[in-house]
């Protein structure tokens, strides 16, 4: 599975990598000019340290065996005219400080501590300059030592404190300037980001839109479009929106041919039924006609008249049905009147009980009139679809149960239609469909009542096209049917 990632990545990615480039290229800046700038300062020191040692040679004289040996003077050549404060001097004897003073801001010349003596005598400094330190007092020093004859040589050395001053308050400048950058560079980036990508999240709204969108039924406009602004085809995101705006033509193309065959099957199937009426009522017609012609009939054509009027009488209704189904899709409007559905529900059950006085039927308690905005005589329809059901898939001696209440608050109140058997139940495997067209249980009871597997489609169609729904729940021994409606505003109860 791939990571999930998290929904700002793009925007983090980029102010992140944008951040650490800058990063980079100013420490890589700062680490140069400190180093460069460290360097061309060592080279001055280094020489004004020829400088200094040159002047030194000079006081101290082309005589060697001038310079007190045995160090008990202290090494006065840094105190000639020219010399700078903080300069130290030193006389070696084969290799031995023998004396060292460095020259203060007084133009005195204290002579070195023994500690800082021997710093200077363990560097071992050479004709080449070196830098040593000499305890936390003097620092670092810059120094170099010159043979005055095989015996004696001195050492000049010169302060580093100004140039380690100097490197410091570089180093600090380039922290701060690289910290400035980094601030003013991440708000930039992120800024900058923002703006960019916000077309990027125009375009995704309007995918998102066309996402929650009902596509796979019914009329559909299709009319989301990304804007013009974010299908520009001259950027990147543009190329995405426009992209999109073609597919999303494309689709409006497909859903509309989609639509307009679906019309044209529906007006087909409405048309063929509405068409075969007429022929029916007048093979019902003749064949009633004929039987009650008076002449005495052979007996098997008295049955083959029997059979064509039982037919085509069954024929009839499921025209009917299929014309009512097809209206439905159509979407034609239902009657709006006031319905009472207990009254309704009492006509239905009275009705099924004259016809079928084998059930035992019931209308559970209610609480009065339930009245729904509708057509009635569709509503009437589909209770008695439902009975029928409960008398034709039921056997003999099954107990149904009709009822009509009211359940939800306020805004979600609905009336509620019940009808509960106490029959074998649906067929599990039938169960998840029983309310598309032609499902119907295949037992050889079901067959010979000539059942169409049409009436609960009806029933959901109905209950639909009034804002409603149907619904079932089935186990051997407990069958409920449940038509739920929108209740009339401020209907009484
Ligand atoms: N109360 C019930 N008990 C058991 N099975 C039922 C019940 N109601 C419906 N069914 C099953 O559901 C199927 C579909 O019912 P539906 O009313 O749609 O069609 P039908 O009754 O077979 O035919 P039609 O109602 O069009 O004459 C039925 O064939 C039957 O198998
Ligand atoms: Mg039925």
């Amino acid at each position: 599975m791939p990571a999930r990632r998290s929904p700002w990545a793009l925007r983090r990615t980029l102010v992140l990598a944008t951040v650490a480039l800058i990063t980079t290229a100013a420490l890589v800046i700062g680490i140069v000019s400190v180093v460069s700038v460290q360097s061309i300062l060592m080279g001055r020191i280094d020489a004004q340290l020829t400088a200094a040692t040159s002047r030194s040679t000079d006081a101290v004289g082309p005589d060697p065996g001038q310079t007190p040996p045995g160090g008990s003077s202290s090494p006065d050549f840094i105190r000639t005219l020219g010399q700078s404060v903080g300069t130290l001097g030193a006389v070696s004897v084969d290799g031995t400080i023998v004396a060292a003073a460095y020259l203060d801001s007084n133009l005195n010349s204290p002579v070195l501590t023994g500690r800082q003596v021997a710093e200077l005598q363990d560097a071992h400094i050479g004709s080449a300059p070196t830098t040593v330190y000499l305890g936390a007092t003097l620092g670092n020093y810059r120094a170099v030592a010159l043979k005055l004859d095989s015996h004696v040589s001195i050492i000049v050395g010169l302060p580093l404190a100004d140039l380690e001053a100097t490197i410091s308050e570089l180093v600090l400048a380039v922290l701060a300037v690289t910290v400035t950058a980094l601030v003013l560079a991440g708000a930039g980036a992120y800024a900058l980001v923002r703006l960019s990508l916000r077309p990027l999240e125009r375009v995704a709204g309007a995918a998102t839109a066309v996402s929650s969108m009902t596509l796979d039924r019914g009329e559909v406009a299709l009319a989301v479009r990304v804007p013009d602004a974010d299908a520009d085809d001259s950027t990147e995101v543009g190329r995405v929106g426009a992209a999109i705006n073609r597919m999303l033509e494309h689709v409006s193309h497909a859903l509309t041919a989609r639509q307009a065959s679906e019309d044209k099957v529906r007006r087909f199937v409405s048309d063929a039924s509405h068409e075969l009426r007429t022929p029916l009522a007048s093979i019902r017609g003749y064949a009633e006609l004929t039987r009650m012609g008076g002449q005495e009939l052979p007996e098997d054509a008295a049955y083959a008249l029997g059979r064509i009027e039982s037919e085509s009488q069954r024929m009839t209704s499921i025209v009917e049905d299929l014309l009512l189904l097809a209206r439905l899709d159509e979407g034609r409007q239902l009657e709006r009147e006031p319905v009472d559905l207990t009254s309704v529900v009492a006509d239905a059950v009275s009705d099924a009980r004259a016809s079928a006085p084998d059930h035992s039927w019931r209308i559970a308690d209610g609480g009065g009139a339930v009245v729904v905005l509708g057509d009635r005589q569709r509503l009437f329809q589909i209770v008695m679809n439902l009975l029928a059901n409960a008398r034709v898939h039921t056997p003999a001696g099954t107990n149904v149960t009709a009822s009509v209440t009211v359940e939800g608050e306020s805004e979600a109140r609905r009336a509620v239609v019940t009808v509960h058997d106490d029959g074998p139940g649906i067929d599990p495997d039938l169960v998840g469909a029983v309310f598309e067209r032609f499902a119907r249980g295949d037992s050889s009871r079901t067959r010979a009542t000539g059942s169409t597997g049409l009436g609960l489609a009806i029933v959901q169609g109905v209950a639909a096209a009034h804002g409603g729904a149907a619904s079932v729940t089935s186990e051997p021994g407990s069958t409920t049917f449940r038509i739920e409606l929108p209740l009339t505003e401020g209907a009484p109860e």
